[in-house]
């Protein structure tokens, strides 16, 4: 179930002997992958501990609207915002009545009525109490809503009944949570992505690096996460944030890139827009570099090739589908296709950056892709945001037909 994969799931407990079922749902949503924080009403604890749901989701539980210790760390606004999906289980009776009256008179109820995410039911209750018609108008409520309803099941029941009002188990509930969720394009892919500059040290104080932000590859990697990838973003040093469910290793030089790189493999895509410093001083001085009077008014240091991180994962016999970038200055579009040839490549896109609107450190970029076949399609001016999520949807159609 990969499109559970970091979904992020409020899980709302209620009062019912069916919330021993919800520490096995927790465990199941998370076996996929799933981020859980419990939400537990005064009546789920009743049936099961906070901290038995505390120690399965490996977060706090949240309990009461009014706790300004739990607000401060992570208020039902922000719990609220943080949900990819409300899911409460089990839903009494009760709940029902209060969510199909928009009431909020607690913690998981406030959260239902603050998110924008979708909010699913599995309802859990005495087969009479299900049948009843204010529950049944209650439930007819919440559907015209859009609320989503997962079960009842029918069969026996703790207090001896037999009928509609069971819980559904945990792994039907987690893939009906998986279902609410659309396959995103790279679903499942792995994506490897470098990004910004690396910095070569010549001695304690001082380094060579380039112009380049981060922000291409940041762009990136947001773009293939919301398209559903698992993002390995191995990055030089940059001031940006972090995207969104993406993993960021931080890097240095070159060759900590490379290291950080091969231990993220295997990947099913790598693209490579960081821009790595190809050479590096031979020798890093133990101390401050001093004035020497004896060379005059010059330095001369030796400089040595650094590995090529794109090429040494392109050669690999798990080679993954590779895209490039190339930042030139001039014969744009033949100096790229050599780096193709040269590096082994599926494609590469070429950077123009000797124009500053586009390139290093800008907000926008424009830039051509070109393939094995020579075919070039182009990307008109745009933020890079625009420009990472076309060219992500540009690579997943090739790698699929690859
Ligand atoms: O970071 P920004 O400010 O947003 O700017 C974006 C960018 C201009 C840096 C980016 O879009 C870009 O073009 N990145 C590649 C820059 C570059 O160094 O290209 P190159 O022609 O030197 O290298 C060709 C390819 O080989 C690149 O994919 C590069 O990551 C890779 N390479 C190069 C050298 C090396 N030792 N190892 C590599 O993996």
């Amino acid at each position: 179930m990969q499109r559970l994969y970091r979904k992020r799931i409020v899980l709302g407990v209620g009062g019912g002997i069916a919330a021993y079922k919800s520490a096995e749902l927790v465990r199941r949503l998370r076996d996929h992958g799933a981020e859980v924080r419990v939400v537990m009403t005064q009546g789920g604890r009743e049936f099961i501990t906070p901290l038995t749901l505390q120690a399965l989701s490996g977060h706090p539980v949240h309990l009461d609207l009014l706790d300004p210790a739990a607000e401060a760390a992570m208020g039902h606004i922000e719990l609220a915002r943080w949900a990819d999906l409300v899911l409460i289980a089990p839903a009494t009776a009760d709940l029902m009545a209060r969510l199909a009256q928009g009431v909020a008179n607690d913690l998981l109820t406030t959260v239902v009525l603050a998110t924008n995410a979708p909010v699913a039911l599995a309802p859990a209750m005495n087969q009479a109490m299900w049948a009843d018609p204010a529950t049944q108008a209650n439930r007819e409520q919440l559907l015209s809503r859009g609320i989503r309803l997962f079960g009842p099941g029918s069969g026996s029941q703790a207090c001896g009944d037999i009928g509609m009002g069971r819980m559904l188990e945990a792994e039907e509930l987690a893939r009906a949570v998986a279902d609410c969720f659309e396959t995103g394009m790279l679903t499942g892919k792995h994506l490897l992505i470098t990004a910004g500059p690396t910095q070569e040290n010549i001695d304690p104080v001082r380094y060579i690096t380039n112009h380049s932000s981060g922000k291409m590859g940041f762009a990136l990697a947001e773009a293939a996460a919301e398209a559903g990838a698992r993002v390995t973003l191995v990055t030089g040093p940059v001031f940006l944030p972090t995207p969104d469910r993406v993993q960021r290793i931080d890097v240095v030089s070159a060759r900590d890139m490379l290291a950080a790189c091969e231990a993220a493999m295997p990947c099913d895509i790598l693209i490579a827009a960081a821009a790595v410093a190809d050479y590096r001083p031979e020798v890093v001085a133990p101390h401050k570099l001093k004035k020497d009077p004896s060379t005059g008014d010059g330095l001369l240091l030796q400089m040595v090739r650094n590995p090529d991180i794109l090429a040494t994962l392109a050669g690999r016999a798990d080679r993954p589908f590779c895209v490039g970038f190339a930042a030139e200055t001039e014969n744009l579009l033949e100096y790229a296709a050599r780096k193709l040839r040269d590096k082994n490549l599926d494609l590469i896109v070429a950077n123009d950056v000797a124009n500053p609107s586009i390139g290093f450190n800008s907000e926008d970029n424009a830039v051509s892709v070109i393939d094995r076949q020579q075919h070039e399609t182009r990307f008109g001016q745009a933020s890079k945001g625009h420009i990472a999520r076309a060219l992500v949807a540009f690579i997943a159609e090739r790698y699929k037909e690859s």
